[in-house]
């Protein structure tokens, strides 16, 4: 029985082959790539779901009820957005970009990482917390460092400054949603990194657009789709991807 580090690594070497003879590349984040860089993530062990309610926090008609209880979670999100660091797996995406002709971040996060550590081609498939928009109007406004505050959520027009984030139950961005299917359908190798593939249509992404796509899946625990993918990693985002990084670098 080959021990874990020892499959780990001709899993790395099965998927550095794999890149090596690939053009074009799409990477599928979730909270996990964020995780060591200390963002909690939803599901797993002290996941914000554990200890929040889902449809009181991130749908519409929860912030309709409660718009101060949905803009006060935000903010302690956005502080701590703006505590965080882009951790090496970040690093070793926003690499693998500059190393492929064609390469697609597709992010189910809003924490802005993916940029903060130099990768340009972000779709951020959930949206972001950068900024504020109007229910009623569209008008945008920037969010600082703490987010929105408390006493500026109604706008003049009448209608109400939300999070620029997707709900649950709400439709993506149209063109995004465009890019990122157009990006899965052409990829020769696809990266889920860091996501428990149960929210669609993100996960759909991983398997669903290119049945010949070779898939790797970065995480340390399974994941609803663990039994579709080519090449299972079992280690995290920090772990791994600077060592397929490593591997791949020019000869
Ligand atoms: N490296 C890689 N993966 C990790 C790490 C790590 N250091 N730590 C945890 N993980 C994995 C977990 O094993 C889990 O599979 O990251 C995954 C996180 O899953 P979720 O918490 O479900 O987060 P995500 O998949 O991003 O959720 C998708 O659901 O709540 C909505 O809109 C929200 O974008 C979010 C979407």
């Amino acid at each position: 029985m080959e021990n874990q580090a020892a499959l780990t690594r001709n899993r790395v070497d099965q998927l550095v082959q794999r890149l090596r003879g690939s053009r074009s590349v799409l990477a599928l984040t979730g909270a996990g790539i964020s995780a060591e860089s200390g963002l909690p993530t939803f599901r797993g062990a002290g996941g914000l779901w554990r200890t929040h309610r889902v449809e009181e926090l991130a749908s519409f008609e929860g912030f309709w009820r409660n718009p101060a209880l949905v803009w006060s979670w935000y903010n302690e999100r956005k502080a701590a957005h703006r505590r965080a660091r882009p951790n090496a797996g970040h690093a070793a995406l926003a690499q693998l970009e500059k190393r492929f002709g064609d390469f697609t971040l597709c992010t189910q996060n809003v924490d802005s990482l993916h940029f903060a550590a130099g990768s340009r081609n972000v779709l951020e498939l959930h949206g972001h917390l950068r900024e504020a928009r109007c229910t009623h109007c569209g008008a945008r406004r920037e969010l600082g460092e703490s987010g929105l505050p408390l006493d500026e959520i109604d706008h003049p027009c009448g209608g109400r400054m939300r999070p620029n984030i997707v709900w649950f139950g709400e439709p993506l961005l149209q063109a995004t949603w465009r890019q990122a299917e157009a990006a899965a359908s052409r990829a020769e190798v696809i990266l889920v990194i860091g996501t428990s593939a149960v929210v669609y249509p993100a996960a759909a992404l991983a398997t669903r657009y290119n049945r010949s796509a070779y898939v790797a899946e970065i995480n340390p625990e399974e994941t609803a789709i663990s039994e579709r993918i080519d090449c299972v990693l079992r280690g995290t985002a920090a772990e791994v991807l600077p060592r397929i990084v490593e591997a791949l670098s020019p000869i």
